[in-house]
Formats: structure tokens, sequence, C-alpha cells
């Protein structure tokens, strides 16, 4: 049994606006993230866009899962070998980092959540070459998507590309249903094998936001009760979208005027590289 939500027209309209707003936070970012500025500066600059331009209330602050401190701030940095829950702040980006910014945000009592990587400077060759791996799983896991369609080719996609390039799955979190609350049924896991868990039904809406290490899956929590690095220091990155399910195939929802394109096979229709 699943208690997965099948969201309303109405629901689907005000998800629509909820995901294109989260998506302009980062399109607005953008700009700024250079050499030289903190993580905190941009969690500010964010935060003051989504409550005077947008009107929108950034949902990780005060966010406060079971077992967990009230989240500090109004984003989420994740840097180098943060893979996700980085909290901003005194960190000054050099040239060569690589740093996901994660935005959620709420408006209208629904949630759009969304996150890209961003590159400092000059990046390796292996931060590039992760960095564009991720990308292709979020879209691989996304192409999977049409109804009736199992969570676990989301997951069994996912996971072949990035081990066939020599890179690892976050296994401890997952992409998750989203709607009227933050995180909801399904859990969309980045690993598995196809045909299984539930079945994808139209109105559907959920998060697909791999997380890739360069080396080791294995994780280690800092000692703030948030961040969350690689184990074995290696590189992380990540990629995030809100999706629909239609009647024929997905819709991404966090869409925006800036927002990178898919890759070339997606927009070829096939789905795989
Ligand atoms: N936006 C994250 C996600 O994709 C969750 C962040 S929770 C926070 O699910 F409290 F760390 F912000
Ligand atoms: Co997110
Ligand atoms: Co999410």
């Amino acid at each position: 049994m699943s208690n997965i939500l099948i969201k309303s027209a109405d629901d689907i309209e005000k998800m629509r606006i909820a995901c294109k707003l989260s998506a302009e936070v980062l399109d607005y970012i953008a700009p700024f993230v250079k050499v030289g500025v903190t993580t905190g500066e941009l969690d500010k600059l964010c935060h003051e866009f989504m409550i005077n331009v947008q009107g929108t209330i950034p949902a990780p602050l005060n966010y406060c899962p079971p077992g967990y401190k009230p989240y500090p701030k109004a984003t989420c940095t994740s840097v180098n070998d943060v893979i996700c829950h980085g909290i901003p702040g005194g960190k000054i980006l050099k040239s060569g980092d690589i740093m996901n910014i994660d935005i959620t945000v709420i408006k209208d009592g629904y949630y759009g959540d969304c996150s890209r990587m961003f590159i400092v400077g000059e990046p390796s060759v292996q931060a590039r070459r992760l960095n564009q791996v991720t990308y292709e799983c979020m879209w691989i896991g996304i192409a999977q998507v049409r109804p009736g369609a199992h969570f676990g080719d989301i997951g069994y996609a996912v996971q072949t590309h990035a081990e066939k390039n020599g890179f690892s799955v976050v296994r401890e979190f997952c992409g998750h249903g989203i709607g009227k609350s933050f995180h909801e049924e399904p859990q969309v896991l980045h690993f598995g094998k196809p045909g299984t868990l539930a079945k994808m039904e139209p109105g559907m809406i959920f998060t697909i936001e791999p997380m890739i290490n360069a080396g080791r899956r294995e994780i280690r929590e800092d000692k703030d009760g948030w961040t969350i690095k690689t184990k074995d220091r290696s590189l992380s990155a990540q990629w995030e979208h809100t999706i629909l399910v239609t009647p024929t195939g997905y819709e991404v929802l966090t869409v925006s005027p800036l927002m990178p394109p898919p890759p070339q096979w997606i927009q070829n229709g096939t789905n795989r590289p």
C-alpha cells in the first residue's frame, strides 16, 4: 500500500507557481556566485529576494524534522565534499570550488524545491566531470517518469549511469513527494532495481535529486547536526527538480528563464545518453 497523494488540478496550478518561484531564486543568485563571496552573503541575498521581491517563505528556515534541531538559514549551500544541508555562513568561495544551492520556497501553502550546482572560477577536470554526470543522472531519472513506471526504474537508471562513470550514489538521502508539505511519500531512491516499488500515476508530484560522490558513497554528519559530508572527503554533486507525472509522461515544474537546458538526448526524445 502506498499513500502517495494524487494532486488536483488546483493543487497542480499552485505547485507550478511555487516551483517556478524556487527556480527563479536560483536564476537571481547565479551572478553573485563568484570568488570571494561567502555562503552566508548568498543566503542573505536569496532570503531577501524571497521575502521582499517574491513574497515567498524560505521553507528551510526553522525546519525541524524529528531528531533534528531547527535549521538556521533560508537556503542550503553545499561546497565540495559537502553532500547536502550545508549551512550558509562565513565560508569564502575560492576558484575551483563546486557548490550546490538548494532552494525551497512556500507560496500560497505549496512547496517548490530545486537545486543547481555552481562552479566557482576554474574547476578541476574531475569536478567538471562529476558535475556533468550528476546533471545527466538527474535527467536520466526524470526521463523514466510516466504513468505505470515504477519508482525503482528511476533509482536503477540513476545508479547505473553514476557507477558506469566510476562515481557512487548516496543512499541515506533521497527525493520525496512534495505539495502542501515539504517532504511526503514516496521516498524517491536514487539506486535500486527496475520494476520495483510503487507505480507512478498522473497527478503525483515528487523531486528527483541525486547526490553523487566522486569517491565512496559513505557519509559522515558534522557536529552542527545538519551538514552531511563524504566520509572519504571526495567531491560530491547534486541537482534537483520537482516533477509532475502527466497522462503521457512528465512535466518539470521547477522551470525558469535561466535554467540549464536538458541534455541533447532528452531534447531528441530518447531516455538515455
Ligand atoms: N531542500 C532539501 C531537499 O531537497 C531539504 C533541505 S532541509 C533543510 O529535500 F532543512 F536542510 F533545509
Ligand atoms: Co531541495
Ligand atoms: Co528536495
